[in-house]
């Protein structure tokens, strides 16, 4: 029989291994305390939703909907889609339970999101989002919330080198006007466009001006622009955010080319960039969405939020070195003889319940005193505990350091506790 070949994950979807794990537990602690601070509640929503919600919200003609949806049939024939953001969803759920009628909310959510792009570094089909969302608020008070929110988590996070581009896009009739000067502009050059920018033209011209190819450089700088088309309302609303921006002393740049890749948006829109991680360097984004809940039927609500890509801010927490090391045992437990093996799981049991905090792994499965030491040295504990069969009979075990030079000591269960408090406390 021909022998099958191991099976791989899915191309760009990734495992989270051990190593890495204290590393997002750290920030989702973080993540969490601050978000809690600010009055901020947990929502959990499905992964799969109907595929129309996302073509809804997102846009149709956007590259999510257009290229990158993990959708298929289920066996009754509805069309799904794998989540690929939560704001979607998120407005969903608050509408169908009725969290938007006559009060505010805000809200967070965390957990994988999946478009199928081009995997590279920093850009997978299967990444992780802390989003946030808060609906019911007009006002740029609660955007600046939000700004101030995330600057105070990367603090938090002895997260430097990322900085802060906002803009304002606008209400949605007078970013449809400036669609249309716009693209009587690009129409007026269409000999200087890409392909990609002669696609997008009558689609989502907007994005032209988001173009990397350096070709269109020059054109994209002479072209109009939004922020002298804005609405009053619009204008009033950015600059008051900015005056807030100010007042904190909160670094920023007015960048007139962010204009984010989901249509929803409208008003304040930012992100956070670093240009420590190469191409994929926005590590947090959203904005306002005005009209996303009238879209999908509700009554109009006032909605503003954003998400943090997991991946890129732990690559940029590695890249800096402000990864926190994740936590050691305080003693690994070595075991030998006979009676000592069958005393250690129910002692390992007594100083967990005796000393609140302690990190003690045991060594099971036996193994010569050396290898069990090896076990002890690798795992990182600060100290060895033996338990052998002499200091067992008597009630004695010893206890080694392992990561400073010092005396094996012996005591009697009372002190071991005492001095193992001691350790935990430190
Ligand atoms: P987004 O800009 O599409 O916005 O994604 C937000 C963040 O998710 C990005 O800035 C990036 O850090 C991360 N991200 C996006 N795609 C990938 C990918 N393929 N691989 C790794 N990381 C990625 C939204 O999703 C909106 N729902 C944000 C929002 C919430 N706006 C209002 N509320």
């Amino acid at each position: 029989m021909a022998k099958s070949s191991n099976i791989q994950a899915v191309r760009g979807m990734n495992d989270i291994l051990p190593q890495q794990t204290p590393t997002w537990q750290h920030v989702e602690a973080v993540a969490r305390a601050t978000l809690q601070d600010y009055g901020y509640q947990e929502i959990r929503m499905p992964i799969l939703e109907k595929t129309e919600l996302f073509k809804r919200s997102i846009g149709e003609v956007t590259d999510i909907v257009e290229k990158e949806m993990y959708t298929f049939e289920d066996r009754n024939g509805d069309s799904l889609t794998l989540r690929p953001e939560g704001t979607a969803g998120c407005v969903r759920a608050c509408m169908e339970q009725g969290l938007l009628y006559n009060q505010v909310q805000r809200l967070w959510y965390a957990g994988p999101m999946f478009r199928h792009e081009r995997p590279q570094k920093g850009r997978y089909r299967q990444f992780h989002q802390i989003g946030v969302e808060a609906f019911g608020m007009e006002g740029p008070d609660v955007d600046a919330e939000q700004i101030f929110m995330t600057a105070r988590l990367w603090r938090a996070l002895g997260l430097a080198e990322v900085r802060l581009e906002v803009n304002s896009l606008g209400s949605q009739e007078a970013r449809a006007a400036y669609k249309a000067i716009l693209v009587e502009y690009l129409e007026a050059h269409h000999d200087q466009l890409d392909e990609d920018s002669r696609r997008r033209l009558h689609s989502n011209p907007l994005r032209i001006l988001d173009s990397k190819n350096p070709d269109m450089q020059a054109l994209i700088e002479a072209a109009p622009q939004l922020a002298d088309h804005l609405d009053t309302e619009s204008r009033d609303h950015f600059q008051t955010l900015c005056g807030y921006l100010d007042a904190a002393g909160l670094e920023y740049r007015i960048n007139p080319r962010l204009v984010r890749g989901l249509d929803y948006y409208s008003r304040s829109v930012f992100e956070w960039v670093t240009d420590r991680l190469g191409a994929q360097g926005t590590v947090c984004a959203g904005g306002r969405y005005d009209g996303l809940v009238g879209w999908l039927g509700g009554r109009p609500t006032p909605a503003v939020g954003f998400a943090l890509g997991m991946e890129r801010l732990i690559a940029l927490l590695e890249t800096l070195e402000a990864v926190p090391p994740p936590p050691t045992p305080h003693v690994y437990l070595v075991v030998a003889g006979e009676a000592a093996l069958t005393q250690g799981p129910v002692l390992a049991e007594r100083l967990r319940d005796a000393v609140p905090g302690l990190r003690l792994q045991m060594n099971c499965g036996g193994g010569s005193f050396k290898s069990q030491f090896k076990k002890a040295d690798k795992c990182q504990a600060a100290y060895a505990l033996i338990l052998g069969e002499e200091e067992a009979a008597r009630g004695e075990y010893g206890l080694k350091p392992l990561r400073e030079t010092g005396e094996q000591r012996v005591l009697p269960e009372p002190e071991l506790v005492n001095y193992l408090t001691e350790i935990v406390n430190q």
